[in-house]
């Protein structure tokens, strides 16, 4: 891979981040008016004290935007210089067209092309290959990934809502990603995986292209469904496997790398990565304490303020993973 480098085979590097979460603080027990809970069965079961919701009514691509515009700063750059918008979201602002549109306009761009990723808690990663892959080719030279997602509207909160309806929040994060020559740097690697045989075990069936039931009396209508147990036992087990091969691709030991950043669903699946590999927990970065877990921005939004508080120093070596619906996992490893 050096030799690419050395010919002049551009390397794909994060130099700048941002986050935005919405100010509105909902703690466990703010739910009880809803759901038949306590502040001590989230927290025990996943590690949540509070989240982040918006004040209705919300766009996405409007919280995307503030995480966008912290991210140029901090790289330097204006919306001028994005060669490429990247929005990874499950809480798109409609059905059609994406958020990566809505982004573009309001960042005041014209032509610049955008594509929404629909690969829920997973999109991060999958946006960070793509974006590494257009920039190994040389076809773009920045490239403007966003995770966001306003989920707070689509939590049932009906009382048999409650399993899902107390994991989640809304937030943004983005990654200003450059083509950079500097030996060693970078997106290394880049692991992708995904199982539709499992679609059904965490979706929000509907509205749906199949049917108009949802416009029928008696409609399930926009009820996310999960099944929690199967899930986390697969998101512990892939999020893994993820790690690991980004480990055996680059040669590193566990304990060499410097931080490791995994997506937010609940701090038992990242407890279990950390045993597996006899990692301490100070080698991962979490935050879901503050902001549940909020899909394709959690990854970002750790990155950002693992940087802010200066856990990202150059030359670290990172690994991020990710396990969500579809099912959809992935890794990568940068160096810093
Ligand atoms: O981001 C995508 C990936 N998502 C994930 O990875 C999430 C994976 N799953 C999980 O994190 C966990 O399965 C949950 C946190 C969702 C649930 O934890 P669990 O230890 O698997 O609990 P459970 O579903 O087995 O529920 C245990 C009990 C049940 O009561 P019974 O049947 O034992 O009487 C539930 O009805 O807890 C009950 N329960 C609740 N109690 C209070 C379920 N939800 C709640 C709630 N508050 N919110």
């Amino acid at each position: 891979m050096e030799a690419f480098v050395l010919l002049g085979m551009p390397r794909a590097c994060i130099t700048g981040l941002g986050r935005y979460v919405p100010p509105k603080v909902v703690k466990n027990d703010d739910l009880r008016q809803w759901f038949d809970t306590s502040d001590e069965w989230i927290y025990t079961r996943s590690g949540i004290r509070e989240r982040r919701w918006v004040e209705e009514p919300a766009s996405t691509a409007e919280l995307g935007y503030y995480a966008a515009r912290e991210a140029l700063a901090r790289a330097g750059k204006s919306p001028q210089d994005i060669d490429l918008i990247i929005f990874a979201t499950l809480s798109p602002d409609m059905y059609f067209p994406g958020s990566g549109v809505l982004l573009q306009h309001k960042l005041g761009l014209e032509t610049t092309p955008a594509l929404d990723i629909r690969q829920q808690c997973s999109g991060f990663v999958y946006g960070l290959s793509i974006a590494d892959q257009y920039i190994r080719t040389g076809m773009y030279k920045t490239i403007l990934l966003v995770g966001a997602e306003i989920q707070s509207t689509w939590i049932d909160y009906h009382p048999e809502g409650r399993t899902v309806g107390v994991l989640f929040g809304d937030g943004a994060g983005a990654a200003v990603i450059e083509a950079t020559e500097e030996p060693g740097r970078g997106i290394l690697s880049t692991h992708l995986y995904s199982q539709g045989a499992y679609a059904m075990e965490l979706c929000v069936a509907e509205p749906s292209s199949a049917t108009r039931r949802h416009e029928l009396p008696g409609s399930y209508g926009m009820r996310p469904y999960m099944n929690g147990k199967e899930v986390f036992r697969h998101a512990v087990q892939r999020m893994g496997e993820a790690v690991q091969v980004a480990l055996a691709t680059q040669g590193w030991q566990p304990e060499e790398v410097d931080l490791y950043v995994l997506h937010q669903a609940n701090i038992r699946i990242v407890q279990a990565v950390a045993e597996f590999f006899s990692l301490p927990m100070e080698k991962f970065y979490n935050n879901i304490h503050k902001y549940g877990n909020t899909t394709a921005a959690s990854i970002p939004i750790c990155l950002a303020e693992a940087w802010a508080e200066g856990r990202l120093k150059k030359g670290d070596k990172v690994i991020v993973a990710a396990f969500g619906s579809g099912f959809t996992w992935g890794s990568a490893a940068l160096v810093w």
